[in-house]
């Protein structure tokens, strides 16, 4: 059997990796500034991870969610605190797009309503249609058996004005866009949805999906505009390349059983490796490291005059070039042998682990010194 042919892939295979660093097949190093689109949050095969993945593996790797799981329990009580919402309830499920569904689900349950206000360049995921085609009414919410979804521009308080109204479920947004091209949302605009969600019963979601899990330099990009979203969704760095997404949610949203569920969400192994992920990001202080490193990057970045536009925070960072400058992301990973992202048309993606070192971080601002002279 052939692969679906679905991805433009390097030519390059990856067989072993470490911290930042990968290795190919022919044994050649490459500094990874990217991560697998922001996954890799505390290094590659970090021993702690490895270890713990490891003992769990010949203890017990699976059993459905129809028993306890201490582990489920630990890993919740663990993100809580290090995330400053301890109060708030822990969904698990696999992934992204499955951590957003189960978010628009649970706000339609709550609000009765099917109306959905999201964002122009938003990226969500890449499901649909599931659970409306379940004929099962007990978990099919008013949302999933038809809805209207309406985009409308980033931080532009009027255009909201005109599509928010009484109908509305949930607004979803994202702490900071990533595959949009890191476009910021405005501390102030995140303010202005908080108080609009607030007033007209609806939803306030926030996908940190890509700009969470201490990225930032906080636990989750919408802290740094000091707002508490009812819902915020989490995948990627959660689980360090394993398959993990959750759903954070308010103490105010009651569950009932059955109102969501999944086959595989919050498994022994995932459980473990969160909760491993979590350990490493406190005791080697990953947040502080990505604020520091990417406060660095930006004063660095900001010196070089090719550079049309830099955005970002922390370790999430868009790099703006010029039409003539279009091979620079492919210089930096043939030439150099540095992995970094992309978004259209022209915009480095730079999402590294958060345990990056100063040599590293300096390597890349030489090597994109050179292709930028
Ligand atoms: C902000 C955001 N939300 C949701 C998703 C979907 O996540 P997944 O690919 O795990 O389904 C992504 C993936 O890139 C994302 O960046």
């Amino acid at each position: 059997m052939k692969l679906f042919d679905v991805y433009p892939l390097f030519n390059i295979t990856p067989v072993k990796a470490q911290g930042s660093w990968l290795w190919d097949e022919k044994g050649e190093k490459y500094l990874d500034l990217y991560g697998g689109h922001a996954v890799i949050s505390i290094g590659h095969s970090h021993p702690h991870y490895v270890k713990s993945l490891t003992d769990q593996l010949n203890k017990i790797a699976f059993y459905s969610n129809s028993v306890q799981n201490n582990l489920q329990v630990k890993f919740a009580e663990k993100l809580g605190q290090l995330s400053g919402y301890p109060d708030y309830q822990l969904f698990l499920c696999n992934s992204g797009a499955e951590a957003n569904e189960n978010a628009l689900k649970l706000a339609s349950f709550v609000t009765g309503r099917k109306k959905v206000i999201a964002f122009k360049k938003a990226f969500h995921g890449r499901t649909s249609g599931a659970v409306a085609a379940t004929d099962n009414p007990k978990i099919v919410a008013p949302f999933n058996a038809g809805h209207e979804i309406v985009f409308v521009p980033l931080n532009d308080e009027n255009a909201f004005e005109q599509a928010f109204d009484k109908n509305v479920a949930a607004v979803i947004i994202e702490g900071i866009q990533g595959v949009g091209g890191i476009q910021m949302p405005e501390d102030s605009f995140l303010k202005f949805l908080e108080a609009k969600c607030q007033s007209n019963g609806s939803i306030l979601i926030l996908d940190e999906i890509q700009s969470g899990y201490g990225r930032t330099g906080k636990f989750f990009a919408h802290q740094h505009a000091g707002i508490r979203p009812h819902l915020i969704t989490t995948a990627k760095g959660m689980g360090n390349g394993f398959p993990i997404g959750g759903l954070l949610i308010h103490p105010d949203i009651k569950p009932w059983s059955g109102m969501l569920g999944t086959t595989f969400g919050g498994n022994y192994l995932a459980s473990v490796a969160g909760l491993a992920v979590l350990e490493v990001m406190e005791n080697e202080k990953l947040i502080v490291n990505a604020a520091n490193l990417g406060n660095y990057w930006l004063r660095e970045l900001k010196k070089l005059p090719a550079i049309t536009e830099i955005r970002g925070r922390g370790l999430m960072i868009g790099i703006d070039l010029p039409d003539g400058l279009k091979n620079v992301r492919n210089d930096l990973l043939f030439k150099h042998h540095i992995f970094t992202g992309e978004a259209k048309p022209n915009t480095i993606r730079l999402l590294p682990s958060l345990a990056m070192t100063q040599d590293e971080a300096d390597l890349f601002l030489t090597a994109l010194k050179k292709e930028l002279q």
